[in-house]
C-alpha cells in the first residue's frame, strides 16, 4: 500500500490503539491533531496539525492518503461539517481514498443530538463517491467507566433506570478498524458488541468496586425519548456478542488507574 493511513482524532481513546496497532503492522502513519506534535514524542509517524472544525490544515494532512480512518468526533453538531469537509478534501485528490469510519449501534433507533450527526455523516459517507467502509461498535469500557468517575464528587452515584449496556474493549475496535483499513472498501459491516449485556447500575457498581470506592448506586427514572430508547435496548447488539474482552477485565487492567 502507497501513502500513508491518515487516522483523525488519532491522539482519542479510540485513535491511540488504532495508530499504535497500524505501527504495530509496519504501515506508514499520519495522525491528525488540533495541537502541534507534543516535544517528547518520538513515535515513528507523522503529524498533522488542522481542526476538522474549520477545514484549516485539512488538505495537507489528507494529501496523498491511501486511506483515512476518521476516528476524530467534535461531540456533536460539528461532526457533520467535520465529517463534509474531510470528504470534500479526499475527492479533491488525484486518487481519492478509501474511507473507514467509526459509528455507533442504534444510531437510527435512539433519539440524541449526538446520534443524528453521527447517522448524517454516515449518509454523507454513503453518498460520498469515495471508497468507504462504515463500522458501528457498541460503547466503549471507557465511557462507562468515564459516567461513574465523571460523578466522583457526588454522594452517590446516578444511573439510568432500566438501561442496559454491552460495552467493548476499544482495543478490539481498533484491531477490527485497522482489519478494515488495510482490507477492500466493504461499505457497512456488521456491528460489533461486546460480550456481555449489563444494567447500567450493574456496571457503577462494579467500576465503584474496582476503585474501591464506597457510594450507593442510584438509578433514576429518566423521561424523554432518548431514555426510553435506552430502556428498550437501542443500544444493544445481542446478536453481534462478538467482543471477547469483559467490563470486568478492563477493570481488572486499569485498577491502579482510574479514568481521569
Ligand atoms: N466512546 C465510545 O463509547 C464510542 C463507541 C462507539 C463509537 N465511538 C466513536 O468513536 C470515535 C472516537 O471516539 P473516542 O471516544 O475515541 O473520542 P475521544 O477520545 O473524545 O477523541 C476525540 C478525538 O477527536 C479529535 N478532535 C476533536 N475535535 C477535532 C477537530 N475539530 N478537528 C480535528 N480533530 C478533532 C481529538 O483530537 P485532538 O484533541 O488531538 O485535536 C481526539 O483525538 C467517535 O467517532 C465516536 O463517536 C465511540
Amino acid at each position: 500500500m502507497n501513502g500513508p493511513i491518515l487516522v483523525t482524532g488519532g491522539t482519542g481513546t479510540l485513535g491511540k490503539p488504532v495508530v499504535r496497532r497500524l505501527l504495530d503492522d509496519g504501515r506508514d502513519v499520519r495522525v491528525l491533531s488540533r495541537r502541534p506534535r507534543p516535544a517528547e514524542d518520538r513515535s515513528p509517524y507523522e503529524w498533522a496539525t488542522g481542526d476538522m472544525k474549520t477545514g484549516a490544515g485539512l488538505d495537507a494532512a489528507v494529501a496523498g492518503a491511501k486511506v483515512v480512518v476518521h476516528c476524530a468526533t467534535t461531540g456533536g453538531k460539528g461532526d457533520v461539517e467535520a465529517t463534509r469537509r474531510l470528504i470534500e478534501v479526499a475527492r479533491r485528490q488525484s486518487a481519492p481514498p478509501h474511507l473507514v469510519y467509526i459509528s455507533i449501534v442504534g444510531i437510527d433507533r435512539i433519539p440524541f443530538f449526538y446520534y443524528r450527526a453521527k447517522l448524517e455523516s454516515e449518509r454523507l459517507i454513503e453518498q460520498s463517491g469515495l471508497p468507504w467502509t462504515v463500522l458501528r461498535t457498541t460503547q466503549f469500557h471507557d465511557l462507562l467507566a468515564m459516567i461513574t468517575e465523571a460523578q466522583r464528587r457526588l454522594p452517590v452515584a446516578l444511573t439510568i433506570s432500566g438501561a442496559r449496556f454491552q460495552p467493548v474493549e476499544v482495543r478490539e475496535v481498533a484491531d477490527q478498524l485497522v482489519e478494515l483499513a488495510t482490507g477492500e472498501p466493504a461499505g457497512r459491516v456488521p456491528d460489533m458488541g461486546g460480550p456481555e449485556i449489563r444494567t447500567h447500575t450493574d456496571l457503577a457498581r462494579s467500576y465503584l468496586q474496582s476503585v474501591g470506592r464506597r457510594r450507593r448506586v442510584v438509578p433514576l427514572w429518566l423521561p424523554g425519548g432518548m431514555f426510553k430508547a435506552l430502556r428498550q435496548g437501542g443500544n444493544l447488539a445481542p446478536d453481534r456478542a462478538v467482543g471477547r474482552g469483559t467490563f470486568e477485565e478492563f477493570l481488572a487492567q486499569r485498577v491502579k488507574k482510574p479514568v481521569q
